[in-house]
């Protein structure tokens, strides 16, 4: 039995209701320097008052974050995006084709940059997007400022897809959790810079490749010997507590299988689509990485899935889920 004397008690957050008066108090607790976890279409983010280094300090000590890891910046314009950072004509061009949605842009800080420059880890850049969710976009404007947001899960483990996960991941260390149900996507957003004006994946996420390339062009691969850094692409990330096996084809003793269509159904605990829809695939993977954390299973295999469309994110988390842990 443990003891819990003053000071060591924990303070579990609230779970804020998607209505008027829940987005009020969400707000106002943002504006005091506090931290509120919010749905977007692709995973729940943990937000704070961007402008603020105190509350933006308190997401780094929130979820044990490295602060060589700089967070994505959230607005609900692109006119309250051209306010902090500088726009070439190609990344007008994706902010106007996917916007709102799963695309962060990585740009140069505008001179008189009204963000903390601990949010973007010193670097003279910014990652920024306009989340493509109801509830996102009301409780920004609720806000009235920009909102710094990683994904609000513990540092290193999975990407929150519903409120529930959030409160299981970090529930003592925040103000509240908007609940706003499952995230549609359920794949962070693809993160693209820019290299001598060429855009550059640095993230594979919920916009895929293909679109990106239909409308601007190719993009070229994140490359380390390049002149861009991804500082986040740690590789052991995404990580439940039991290893992953990747690309089995069969199931050892104490494995649970996560397989994808068909023809790997017999095999599987849990499909991630039995029709192999990608799209489908993709919003279900945390909930089934966080399903099978909770039942404590000794160790995960996870069948083929193709390396085209969202499969390719959906690899990129699997890789990453499956690296030695650092
Ligand atoms: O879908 C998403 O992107 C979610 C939701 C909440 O918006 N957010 C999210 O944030 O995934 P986070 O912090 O988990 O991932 C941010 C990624 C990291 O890989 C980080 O290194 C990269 O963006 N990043 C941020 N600022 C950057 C910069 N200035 N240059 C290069 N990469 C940057
Ligand atoms: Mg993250």
């Amino acid at each position: 039995m443990s003891f819990h004397g003053p000071g060591t008690s924990k303070v579990m957050s609230e779970l804020l209701q998607p209505d008027p008066a829940g987005l009020k108090r969400a707000a106002e607790k943002i504006q005091s320097g506090g931290l509120i976890a919010f749905p977007t279409e692709t995973v729940y983010g943990l937000a704070a008052d961007a402008s603020n280094d105190v509350a933006v300090a308190r997401i780094f000590s929130a979820k044990g974050r490295p602060s060589f890891n700089p967070l994505i910046i959230h607005v609900p314009t692109v006119a309250i995006a051209e306010k902090y950072v500088v726009f070439s004509e190609i990344a007008r061009q994706l902010a106007d084709s996917f916007w709102p949605g799963a695309l962060t842009l990585v740009l140069p800080r505008t001179a008189d940059c009204a963000i903390s420059k601990l949010a973007s880890a010193g670097l003279d850049t910014l990652a920024i997007r306009i989340p493509g969710h109801r509830l996102a976009l009301q409780f920004l404007a609720e806000c009235d400022r920009p909102l710094a947001a990683p994904s609000a899960n513990p540092s290193g483990r999975i990407s929150p897809t519903t409120a529930q996960h959030v409160i299981d991941g970090l529930g003592d260390a925040i103000s509240g959790v908007l609940d706003g149900g499952a995230c549609p996507v359920g794949v962070e957003s693809t993160v693209v810079g820019f290299e001598n004006n060429s855009p550059v994946l640095l993230r594979p996420g919920g916009v895929t490749k293909e679109a990106l390339e239909a409308a601007v062009g190719e993009v070229l691969l994140h490359s380390d010997n390049g002149t861009i850094s991804s500082p986040g692409m740690l590789l052991s990330h995404y990580a439940p507590a039991c290893p992953v096996r990747l690309n089995a084809t069969d199931k050892k003793p104490g494995e649970m299988f996560l397989g994808f269509g068909r023809e790997q159904d017999k095999l599987s605990d849990i499909n991630l689509s039995e029709a192999g829809d990608l799209t489908e695939a993709t919003a279900k993977l945390f909930a089934a990485f966080h399903m099978l954390d909770e039942m404590q299973v000794q160790a995960i295999a996870v069948g083929p899935i193709p390396e085209i469309g969202l499969g390719v994110a959906i690899n990129d988390r699997l890789r990453r889920a499956a690296a030695p842990r650092n």
